[in-house]
């Protein structure tokens, strides 16, 4: 016991428990609480100390998969609305395995060229899937996080340039401030970019409209024109998270040009509407950016960490992600270079295969409907709302977002609020179906979001009447 080399026989054994634990877990997905409580006091075998003894590997196995299939949340299920999750296709749960398998360093080619040429094809798939033209590049991400600070790194880098300095070896000391001009929908993973890249998290200037977000363009214009011709970086959001809306990505591309400002998009879900003809509406003039993030994570159903950057001039990936200097690495040009050196990692997964192996099994057409019938299913859930006397929708529902509270009659906006984050912290201890509250124009609400592969209209009107169960629960709570 304690040492892989004389366990290497149980390899398949241990394998096959996984198998042998996947399809009970698998089946009951769709049934199962999406978090049950109950469970909670096996994480304390997780603890306690480190094991002098290895207790072998079918037997630690097996405390996983018991400890895991028991207290894992159910968000690869249907009824799971919090943030903005998706489930992974039964193509990409299989090629992660695959990733597993292989164990390829997708670092450079001299570590896996298989790695390397799945990357590249993933990546020119994705480009054309959301209808981007040739010519654009990029890098598969951990997250959509990293794929914002890609992007945003590019536009440092581009900003420095314009000041006349290489940030790459000399940083940011001496040059002034980068202007980073945005609406209010901007996310705080952009935000955390920034700070990352060293501007701060707060240095970024959102000009809006309104409470809800809504960009104040001639605000963004002004400022530009402030600016007087000095570099700037515009950040778009493409799906904001509270209810799908939209900065007008044509109108800011345009201001862009007009300015000579780098455009930076965050589409970490929303950059999926170009896949229909009924949204793409949304992401018309994305053609026009320098930089572009998403997650594949989220409405490609492919498993984490699926981040991705497209870029307009992929020649600008090497000079800000190379790693010069040391004399066993390749450089980003070399033969047997590759997107370790074009990223924010190093060595990482083949994260790329799931997200091949789930674009070759469904195709551009099974992706489209996919898109088309969360939206139709968003388009019922706000239709079901509308009809409960009890319930409010609070806002549009562009794409796969509903914004509502629950609002039974008599109560103040204080109360309203009151009830609604009660209701909030009701649905997840429940456990039955997973929604997240977030402060909408000033009032507290829940926003369901639609991403999994496997929701059905069945799961939503579940979740209405789970909703309104909760929700006057709560309220009789408050009046007590
Ligand atoms: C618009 C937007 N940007 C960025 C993110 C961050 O994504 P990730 O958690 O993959 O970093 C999210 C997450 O929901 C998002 O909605």
């Amino acid at each position: 016991m304690g040492d892989p080399l004389k366990e290497q026989a149980e390899t398949l054994a241990a394998l096959r428990q996984v198998f042998d634990a996947a399809g009970p877990y698998l089946d009951q997905l769709p049934e199962r609480l999406v978090y049950d409580r109950s469970a909670e006091p096996l994480l304390a075998e997780l603890a306690g100390p480190l094991p002098m003894e290895g207790e072998g590997t079918q037997s630690a196995v097996e405390r996983l998969l018991r400890i895991g299939t028991a207290t894992a949340t159910a968000s690869a299920g249907p009824r799971f609305y919090h943030f903005v999750i998706g489930g992974s296709t039964p193509a990409a749960l299989a090629a992660d395995w695959v990733v597993s398998m292989l164990d390829q360093n997708a670092f450079v080619r001299a570590s896996s060229r298989f790695a390397d040429s799945v990357e590249t094809a993933a990546l020119d798939w994705l480009r054309e899937l959301v209808g981007l033209p040739r010519g654009w590049g990029g890098a598969l991400t951990a997250s959509a996080t990293f794929a914002n600070l890609t992007g945003l790194a590019l536009a440092t880098h581009w900003w420095a340039e314009r000041h006349g300095v290489d940030v790459t070896s000399s940083g940011l000391v001496g040059l002034p401030r980068m202007p980073v001009l945005s609406g209010g929908y901007v996310h705080p993973s952009a935000r955390k970019a920034l700070q990352m890249l060293g501007h701060g998290k707060d240095t970024v200037e959102a000009y809006a409209a309104d409470d809800i977000g809504h960009i104040d363009l001639a605000a963004v214009r002004r400022r530009l024109a402030e600016l007087d011709g000095a570099p700037a970086v515009l950040v778009a959001t493409a799906g904001e998270p509270n209810a799908g809306d939209f900065d007008p990505l044509a109108d800011l591309a345009e201001l862009a040009e007009t300015f000579g400002a780098w455009l930076h998009i965050d589409g970490a879900f929303g950059l999926f509407a170009a896949l229909s003809p009924r949204t793409a509406h949304l992401t018309a003039g994305i053609e026009r950016a320098d930089s572009i993030a998403s997650d594949a994570h989220k409405w490609l159903n492919v498993p984490y960490e699926s981040g991705f950057a497209l870029v307009r001039e992929p020649d600008r990936l090497g000079p800000a992600f190379g790693m010069p200097g040391a004399a066993y690495l390749p450089g980003p040009d070399d033969p047997q270079g590759g997107y370790g050196l074009l990223g924010p990692e190093s060595s990482r997964r083949a994260r790329a295969l799931p997200i091949w192996a789930s674009l070759a099994a469904y195709g551009r057409n099974g992706y489209r409907e996919l898109v088309e019938r969360h939206c139709d299913l968003a388009a019922h859930l706000a239709a079901t709302i509308d009809a409960a006397p009890d319930l409010e929708r609070l806002a549009e529902v562009p794409l796969n977002v509903v914004c509502f509270r629950y609002r039974p009659p008599d109560l103040s906006e204080p109360q309203l609020d009151d009830v609604n984050r009660r209701l909030g912290q009701a649905l997840l201890t429940d456990g039955r179906v997973f929604a997240g509250t977030t402060v909408y124009g000033g009032r507290v609400a829940l926003r369901p979001a639609i991403s999994n592969w496997r929701t059905t209209a069945a799961d939503l009107d579940l979740f209405v009447d789970i909703v309104r169960e909760l929700g006057a629960k709560a309220a009789a709570e408050l009046a007590e």
